[in-house]
């Protein structure tokens, strides 16, 4: 009987992404594939992945509010390490406070308590920008700071890491996070954030030539090109535990910016975009948001620098949409 445990134990080597249908688990299922084999990560969500993902390995459709379905993939698939990315994000969390609550603390428990429980070694779970609030220092946002979020998704997060930093405490797990800033990506498009804006304009340039924004012309805000997140995640779980000194969540930072930047950006590709300013609810959300973020203790801790400044991810944006079309 030891024995056999013992033997389980020494072959459990694979990864879970839970979430895998997203904007950054199509990519990090993809990154990960890469890098250990594309057996050895299985991608899952509650719904079909794009056709990269659903090609490249296996896949499984996995609730994660169903812990039952969870342990038992885990088991299926002998895994060791589980990325657990499923959440309502800020403005979709705005409009259903509930069921957002219920997914984003009971995903991140039923993973943490697996790892409690010894079925997993490692997990990694991330957090956001949102865990700040309007009373934080806007700008070049320390690690540790004033944290009084005004989102259900904020509070969902900041929750969150409190929970993660507690877990390690308590009983060691290793528990690792980043707070990512509004991501932009070409593969897929973003699930339901404020910082959505970003993405969507590069769609609405290449169709119509024209973008109305949803947030105000200043809104600055941190922003991170998906390639840089892909690897600042990589990277963090590659670290030996010993250097990671934060258990509750990182700050990364990538780049700031805010509208009439990124659309001037945009001009410089085609000088005939133009963009118009409605702004709704999501404006008040980042406005409540930092400008910029200090990320010295991830590069101390992990070594983490980010590649892509403004004009470097809009010309990679434009390259790739170009030729997807
Ligand atoms: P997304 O909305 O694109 O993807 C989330 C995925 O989770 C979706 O494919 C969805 O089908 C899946 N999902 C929803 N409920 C599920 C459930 N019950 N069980 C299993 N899967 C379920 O989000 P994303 O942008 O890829 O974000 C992933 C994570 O990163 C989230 O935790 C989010 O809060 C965090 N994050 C994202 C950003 C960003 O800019 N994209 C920034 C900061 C933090
Ligand atoms: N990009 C995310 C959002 O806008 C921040 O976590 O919700």
């Amino acid at each position: 009987m030891q024995l056999n445990s013992k033997v389980y134990q020494m072959g459990k080597d694979a990864i879970l992404v839970v979430g895998a249908a997203g904007q950054i688990g199509s990519e990090l299922v993809m990154a990960l594939r890469e890098k250990h084999g594309a057996k050895k990560v299985i991608a899952s969500d509650i719904r079909e992945a794009g056709v990269e993902v659903m090609k490249s390995g296996p896949f499984e459709i996995l609730d994660i509010l169903n812990k039952q379905q969870l342990e038992k993939t885990v088991e299926k698939y002998r895994i060791s390490e589980v990325f657990q990315l499923a959440a309502l994000l800020s403005a979709t969390a705005e409009e259903n406070p509930m069921f957002a609550w219920e997914l984003n603390m009971n995903g991140l428990f039923h993973t943490l308590e697996l790892a409690r429980e010894k079925k997993i070694d490692k997990l990694f779970w991330p957090s956001s920008i949102a865990i700040f609030g309007a009373t934080t220092p806007k700008e070049n946002t320390p690690q540790t700071a004033v944290m009084e979020p005004q989102t259900v998704y904020g509070i969902s997060k900041q929750a969150g890491e409190r929970w993660c930093a507690w877990y390690h405490q308590k009983y060691g797990i290793d528990v690792r996070s980043l707070r990512y800033p509004g991501l932009i990506s070409y593969k897929s498009l973003p699930g339901g954030g404020t910082t959505d804006y970003a993405v969507d304009i590069f769609h609405s340039a290449l169709k119509d030539k024209a973008y109305a924004c949803f947030l105000n012309a200043d809104t600055t805000l941190p922003m991170m090109y998906m390639s840089d997140a892909v690897r600042a995640t990589l990277e963090l779980m590659e670290t030996p535990a010993e250097q990671i000194k934060i258990r509750s969540s990182y700050n990364i930072s990538g780049m700031s910016f805010n509208p009439s930047q990124i659309a001037r950006e945009i001009q410089n590709h085609y000088p005939k975009f133009s963009i118009q300013y409605h702004p709704d609810f999501r404006q008040e959300i980042a406005a409540g948001w930092p400008q910029s973020i200090n990320d010295t203790q991830a590069r101390q801790d992990w070594g983490w620098k980010a590649q892509y400044d403004l004009p470097a991810m809009v010309a990679d944006m434009f390259k790739n949409l170009s030729a997807n079309k």
